[in-house]
């Protein structure tokens, strides 16, 4: 589906642009860093699970092959993201792989999932960006089969994780256009509050809420490192319209603030994280709530 004709959603335009692009350029690199928490969603949805495992903003589909993969015959993965370029990235590489996985291009806050369809549903980062986040998160109850569990992983505050601003903290005085983070937002950090992540939750009917801190240690390859920041984040957005002069300034100044991470061959840093689960209450367990 063609999303960027039918919303003039902000983030649809990102995913379906710049960011999109930039997420397929980096694929490799960024599903070698985000790696430690696909094994954390894989572990958990094999563990228990077999049947229907849905991966929301599936992005280019590392996670939703990795499960797939790993149910085989025991059940499906499907991913869902609204990005276009991510979407035809997934497809090709399930086709590649031969994995049988499927995709849906569309938007999780209106996309008509066939009702209690799925018996887990996951997520690595992509909860962060709805605008109507209580619309998506009722959206995705429905979907859910009754007991079924929603686990997603999503970053703690950007005070937490320097890593993820160092980029555009060097490049600020270089670049007075540098649009600023907003809290609460959609965005990166959007669920940097764990109340309002648990409120989110409850207000869309998910019950049995449990937000746990993860920290968890990420590295990718020192000479990918150009390149990630000069195609991801809010500088990497500015950077492909600024001139030579000023990108070549940039860069060099984010580079160097860099150095603190690099050791020898791998950039290292600790992401901040919440792991958050949460189960979809049965009938009778809501009518028991009810009754209390
Ligand atoms: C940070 S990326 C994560 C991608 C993927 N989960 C991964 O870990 O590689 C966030 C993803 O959420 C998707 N997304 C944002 N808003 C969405 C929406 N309303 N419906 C579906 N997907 C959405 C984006 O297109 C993007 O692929």
């Amino acid at each position: 589906m063609d999303v960027t004709n039918q919303t003039d959603d902000e983030q649809a335009r990102l995913w379906n642009g710049h960011a999109g692009r930039a997420w397929v350029e980096a694929q490799e690199v960024l599903d070698q860093m985000l790696r430690p928490f696909e094994d954390l969603l894989v572990q958990a949805a094999c563990a228990a699970y077999g049947g229907r495992v849905l991966d929301v903003g599936c992005g280019t589909g590392s996670t939703t092959l990795a499960v797939a993969r790993r149910l085989g015959a025991k059940g499906r993965c499907i991913g869902v993201d609204i990005s276009d370029p991510m979407i035809a990235a997934a497809r090709a590489r399930a086709e590649q792989e031969d994995t049988p996985a499927s995709f849906i291009c569309d938007n999780v806050q209106t996309y008509a999932f066939e009702p209690a369809s799925f018996d887990m549903i996951i997520s690595r980062f992509g909860v962060m960006f709805f605008n109507d986040s209580v619309r998506a998160f009722a959206n995705l109850r429905r979907a859910a089969k009754d007991d079924a569990e929603f686990r997603f992983i999503a970053w703690r505050s950007a005070s937490e994780n320097p890593f993820m601003t160092t980029a555009e903290r060097a490049a600020a005085p270089l670049l007075p256009n540098l649009p600023s983070r907003r809290p609460d937002a959609p965005g990166q950090f959007a669920f940097a509050d764990r109340r309002r992540v648990c409120n989110i939750l409850k207000e869309s009917g998910w019950a049995e809420i449990d937000i746990r801190p993860i920290d968890v240690v990420c590295t990718l390859p020192e000479k990918e490192l150009i390149h990630y920041l000069t195609w991801l984040g809010p500088v990497g957005l500015i950077l492909q319209q600024a001139d030579d002069q000023t990108r070549s300034q940039v860069i060099d100044a984010v580079r160097a603030a860099f150095d603190p991470y690099v050791h020898g061959v791998e950039v290292r840093f600790a992401a901040a994280c919440w792991m958050v689960c949460a189960r979809a209450p049965s009938a009778s367990s809501s009518y028991i709530h009810m009754l209390r």
